[in-house]
């Protein structure tokens, strides 16, 4: 009776250990929060990023992406202002910029596509970034939104799907 129960004692931390992995295990998936609802339509609720995703879009951003919408995605300074030529300037892709206003699919065909040349110097990355590591670059990209930017453009893409 007395080395079962010792036993016991020894096998409880063991035991909750596990209870306590497979609590994160579970939770560490299952998207976070409530299902979203804007201009009452109701979308699932927001799913988190992939950290492995954000780490493989991080160094192609800088790659390709940072000479045009700045190191630390803040764009270039008066984006907003067309160009004499017409031209736009490249925006910000941080919570300041309006990439967050934009479903999902419309921005990976921004990125896979060359811009209108006479509005536009972005080059098209079809054939430079996989389908694969243009999303990574574009989860990257979201992983600098705060909470109501990702939210927003979350809702945007399944409101649109
Ligand atoms: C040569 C400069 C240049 C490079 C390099 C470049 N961009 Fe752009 N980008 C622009 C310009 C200018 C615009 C604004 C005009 C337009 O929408 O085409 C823009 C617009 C965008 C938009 C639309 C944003 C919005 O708010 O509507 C996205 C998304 C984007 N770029 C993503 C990327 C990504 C991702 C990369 C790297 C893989 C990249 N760009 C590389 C110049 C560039």
């Amino acid at each position: 009776m007395l080395s079962r129960l010792k036993r016991f004692w020894y096998i409880l931390p063991i035991l909750i250990g596990l209870v306590l992995i497979g609590a994160f295990a579970i939770w560490g998936n299952a998207p976070s929060g409530e299902p979203i609802t804007i201009n009452g339509i109701t979308v699932p609720p927001l799913s988190t990023l992939d950290p492995k995703v954000v780490a493989q879009g991080e160094p192609l951003y800088a790659q390709h992406c940072a000479s045009c919408h700045g190191a630390n995605l803040e764009g270039v300074p008066n984006w907003k202002i067309i160009q004499p030529d017409g031209k736009l300037l490249p925006p910000p892709h941080d919570s300041s910029g309006h990439t967050w206003h934009h479903p999902d699919e419309l921005l990976l065909s921004v990125i896979a596509e060359e811009g209108d040349p006479s509005i536009s110097d972005m080059p098209g990355f079809r054939d430079i970034l996989t389908d694969e590591e243009m999303i990574a670059v574009l989860t990257f990209i979201k992983s600098s939104w705060g909470q109501e930017e990702r939210e927003f453009q979350w809702w945007i893409t399944a409101r649109d799907q």
